[in-house]
């Protein structure tokens, strides 16, 4: 069982993409969930995984690499009562077909997003993906911190229309939805910190906060945009 902090860290989080409840809600429903199997691939805790099935008869598939998601998965579907099934599992290694797929801030676990996209056309014929894309031109710090591989909104729908999708929703994150997913980023951890101030990792975590902090407001606030989009084919 992994300790309190470990637990902390991502413990205020909903869900792990800048998502508020409305959004998240539209974004199922254009999914369209009915019935038959549904992959997560990259699912984290699956919480999305979890609203998709848990009203209908499908059954769901989360698969992650992170044995900590995983397990506040299996924990939260045996609460609800959902079919949904946690595996530990590279998801490039991933091999089937689904009804529906998710893949939402995973596309780096295929090798960015044109692989991802390549990929999960194999996978499915409905698909909700979630991936960043530059919304503003990058600063060096910006590409030097979060990577050359980020395309702009117009060349991450091009790439879909190559990989054999065709954009049937789409919709971007707002100011809020970052600002909330970046605070509750870092909140499991402050709170943690609040509750164990001479704890010996106090320090480093204070320091993590701060530079989390710091690097959200100075080098990508507004410049990193996060798109939604119902793939279809
Ligand atoms: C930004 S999080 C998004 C999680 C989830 N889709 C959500 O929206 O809450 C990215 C997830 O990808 C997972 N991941 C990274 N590399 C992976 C891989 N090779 N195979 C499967 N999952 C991977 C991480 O463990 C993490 O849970």
């Amino acid at each position: 069982m992994p300790d309190d902090f470990t637990l902390a860290r991502r413990s205020a989080m909903r869900w792990n993409a800048p998502l508020d409840e409305t959004h998240a809600a539209l974004l199922l429903s254009r999914l369209d969930v009915e019935g038959g199997t549904v992959v997560d691939l990259g699912a984290g805790w699956g919480e999305l995984l979890i609203r998709a099935v848990e009203t209908t008869p499908a059954r769901g598939l989360a698969v992650d690499t992170d044995e900590v998601a995983l397990d506040r998965g299996r924990r939260a579907a045996r609460d609800r009562g959902a079919r949904v099934e946690f595996v530990e599992q590279d998801a490039a290694t991933w091999q089937g077909r689904a009804d529906r797929a998710l893949c939402v801030g995973a596309s780096h676990a295929f090798g960015g997003t044109g692989q991802a996209l390549a990929a999960l056309a194999g996978v499915t014929d409905r698909l909700l993906y979630g991936d960043a894309f530059w919304a503003a031109e990058p600063t060096t710090a910006a590409v030097d911190l979060l990577g050359d591989d980020i395309l702009t909104l117009p060349a991450l729908l091009e790439t879909c229309r190559a990989t054999g999708w065709r954009v049937l929703h789409l919709s971007t994150a707002d100011q809020r939805e970052w600002d909330d997913f970046e605070s509750t980023s870092r909140a499991g951890r402050l709170e943690w910190l609040l509750a164990h101030p001479d704890d010996p990792r106090a320090a480093e975590t204070r320091e993590w906060l701060d530079t989390r902090e710091r690097e959200y407001v100075t080098t990508y606030r507004g410049v990193l945009g996060f798109a939604y989009l119902v793939l279809v084919k």
